[in-house]
């Protein structure tokens, strides 16, 4: 067989049910009442479907190794050993009330595919690893893509070890807690060379639907920032301190974020602005709001549009303290990102000649790919998802766009393992 028809082979081999049967069982581990999945990073339920990952991989006889921050790596073999592996992968960990797709579909997907490439009995010259990055959502521990970016160099892994949960648990020992859920496996150093990466994910927006489009060959990403603002005033009586006596931070930070969604004000709704998190101390009815902590997730594909809004976030929010002081911690500094252009054709080409309709797209969410494609030749493929509902517990998809998906992958992955 040439090339092209091992790529098309192993695409066959891809069996709708069997990835569909994984899915829900990875979906039942931290199932939420309403059919979502709650599994946040490095927590029980994350170990839990870490386990099944390298139960799975055991059961094929394919090796797993891991890194310093529990990234995890299930490897089929190439003819080659030594040489640099294509990989594939995403998350298990979910957003606080996530779906069962987000994340998930990219592991357990690109899982399948390593096994219709087994199946079909192709070998190809590089191997081909799975991996599941360790935090992408950052719903406990901010940022996300914390795994991803670790490994990529972007953040150090000595600067995460001290964060702490809303519970107090630091990273460090929730990391260390992980790590000896999965004993004995082979440990990889940050950075390794990957030959390429493909990830697979649902496309959490509407478009492929609303096109009836099956795959999505995605171009690129759009910027990304988070901060996290804190805003610190004074406790005072909340029945006898003169309004014009205080120093209340929540009323400040209100003030900040009604500012901020001025200076953000997009008549084409292109840019997106999201306060997530609002936490107010020390929370009592009766005292003056002395701290305020809340978050901006700021994205915007035009770097210009970015030049103009990222340098006045400060200012706006320092303009309106309202005698509080404030404090602006960047988390997250993603640039908008172009994925590499032969990967992109390659997506397209397998989505189109395994008969699926296919349509070049950018990704408003951000994903672990983002830190990769600094690091070697990157592209996605997206799938639809129900009315592109996603961070949420509905989040949708059906087991034939997930097995196109899967398809189109298995088929760029062994292309891609026989390249030089
Ligand atoms: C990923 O989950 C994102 O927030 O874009
Ligand atoms: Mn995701
Ligand atoms: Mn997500």
């Amino acid at each position: 067989m040439d090339a092209k028809a091992e790529a098309l082979a192993a695409a066959a081999a891809v069996d709708e049910a069997r990835l569909w049967s994984r899915q829900m069982a990875m979906a039942e581990i931290g199932a939420t009442e309403k059919g979502g999945v709650n599994r946040a990073a490095l927590s029980d339920e994350d170990r839990r479907a870490r386990r099944l990952m390298v139960e799975w991989a055991g059961d094929l006889g394919f090796e797993v190794a891991t890194d310093g921050i529990a990234n995890l790596y299930i490897r089929l073999p190439g003819r080659q050993a030594d040489a640099a592996p294509v990989v594939t992968g995403s998350h298990l960990d979910s957003q606080p009330r996530g779906g069962r797709f987000d994340g998930a579909y990219g592991v357990v997907g690109g899982f399948e595919a390593l096994e219709a490439i087994a199946r079909a009995g192709v070998e190809t010259e590089r191997p081909i690893d799975l991996v599941a990055w360790t935090n992408e959502e950052g719903g406990r521990f901010q940022p996300g893509a914390m795994g991803s970016a670790v490994f990529a160099g972007v953040l150090s892994l000595e600067d995460q070890l001290g964060l702490v949960d809303l519970q107090g648990v630091t990273l460090e020992d929730a990391l260390a807690e992980t790590l000896a859920s999965t004993p004995g496996l082979e440990q990889r150093p940050f950075g390794h060379p990957f030959a390429a990466y493909v990830e697979a994910h649902i496309e959490q927006g509407p478009r492929l639907e609303n096109a009836g489009t099956t795959i999505g060959a995605v171009t690129g990403i759009q910027g990304l920032y988070w901060y996290t603002v804190e805003v610190r005033g004074e406790e005072a009586h909340a029945g006898t301190t003169p309004l014009k006596a205080r120093k209340d931070a929540l009323k400040a930070a209100a003030h900040m974020v009604h500012a901020l969604g001025g200076l953000m004000a997009d008549e084409t709704d292109t840019t997106r602005f999201t306060v997530g998190r609002f936490e107010c101390h020390p929370g009592s009815p009766a005292t003056v709001p002395s701290r305020v902590l809340f978050t901006i997730d700021f994205r915007h594909p035009d770097p210009a549009v970015i030049a103009r809004i990222k340098p006045n976030i400060e200012p706006v929010c320092k303009v309106n303290a309202q005698g509080c002081a404030v404090s602006i911690r960047p988390t997250i500094d993603n640039a908008p990102l172009q994925f590499d252009p032969a990967v992109i054709d390659m997506v397209e080409g397998y989505a189109a000649r395994l008969g699926h309709s296919v349509m070049r797209m950018p990704s408003g969410a951000g994903h672990d790919a983002g830190h990769i494609n600094h690091l070697c030749p990157t592209g996605m493929i997206f799938v639809p998802c129900e009315r592109g509902v996603s961070h949420n517990e509905a989040e949708n998809a059906t087991p034939a766009d997930l097995a196109a998906g899967a398809r189109t992958l298995a088929a760029c992955l062994v292309d891609l393992a026989n390249q030089e």
